[in-house]
């Protein structure tokens, strides 16, 4: 499994997740960020299974138009089938450097933990940029997985599991430059809100317990992780939920700012 590239089974279970409390959490946070208005125009790079698409239909209504656009098939496949009932939305293959998209045709732009996962983040950037309106806003959103706190009663074991978890990313940190890449790709009024994501004990609706097993999965046979090693990471976080011991932490950052007019 990558993190990257989904095959069907993998794309409907990031579905599954996207489903949870803390993801419907986050997704009212970034659309709050981006306050879509009726009539507008609004891109989403990265759509993933497509619930941000239909969400902000909602909000444009039948004046507006949306446009996700995805690297891969099996999730634009799932965004497709959530968007069914509308005909302003297109949902386009393509990558986040090289949108599939016309200069200065959208209102707004919306990315949700996508860029840290391009390894050209300047690129990436400067066509969103492209792709907005002068005066148009983006949202991005990404997470500075070194905030990532997990309890573990084997810390080592954790620690290598976690370091592995690292390869799923081309940026670990990126809201620590965030800000300065997106002034360097002409953006203004740049601005930055961060918001935790935690869970304690027995927290089925978390995106933390929801991670936990796609981590697993992600882990065994990297970085020296082995197989057994990573179940046996994946038991105890159970067995901690189970117990009522579960901490797990993490800050996610959302970025605001607009093309200049
Ligand atoms: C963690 S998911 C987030 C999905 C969606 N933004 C959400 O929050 O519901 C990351 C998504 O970005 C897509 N993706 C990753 N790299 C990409 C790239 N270079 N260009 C376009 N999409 C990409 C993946 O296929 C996946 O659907």
């Amino acid at each position: 499994m990558s993190q990257l590239e989904f095959d069907e089974q993998e794309a409907r279970q990031l579905e599954g997740m996207y489903e949870i409390g803390d993801a419907r959490r986050r997704r009212e946070l970034a659309r709050a960020a981006l306050a879509a208005a009726p009539g507008e125009r609004i891109l989403d790079v990265g759509c993933g299974p497509g619930f941000y698409c239909a969400e902000l239909l909602a909000e444009v209504g039948e004046s507006g138009w949306v446009t996700g656009v995805d690297s891969s098939p099996a999730m634009l496949a799932l965004a497709a089938r959530r968007c069914a009932s509308h005909d302003n939305v297109e949902l386009l293959e393509g990558e986040a450097v090289a949108l599939p998209v016309r200069d200065e045709a959208f209102d707004a732009a919306l990315t949700v933990q996508v860029i840290e996962y391009v390894p050209d983040v300047e690129k990436a950037l400067a066509e969103l940029r492209r792709a907005l309106r002068p005066g148009g806003r983006v949202v991005i959103w990404d997470i500075d997985w070194d905030t990532l706190s997990v309890h573990s009663e084997d810390p080592k074991l954790s620690e290598r599991v976690l370091r592995a978890w690292d390869e799923h990313l081309a940026h670990r940190t990126l809201p620590r430059t965030l800000a300065g890449r997106l002034r360097a790709a002409g953006f203004e009024v740049v601005d930055m809100t961060a918001h935790a994501f935690a869970a304690l004990g027995h927290a089925p609706d978390s995106w933390a317990s929801a991670l936990v097993p796609f981590l697993g999965r992600f882990v065994a046979g990297r970085a020296g992780v082995s197989e057994e090693e990573a179940d046996a990471w994946v038991a105890e976080q159970r067995r901690l939920e189970e117990q009522g011991d579960f901490y797990f932490g993490c800050i996610q950052f959302c970025f605001t700012a607009r093309k200049p007019r």
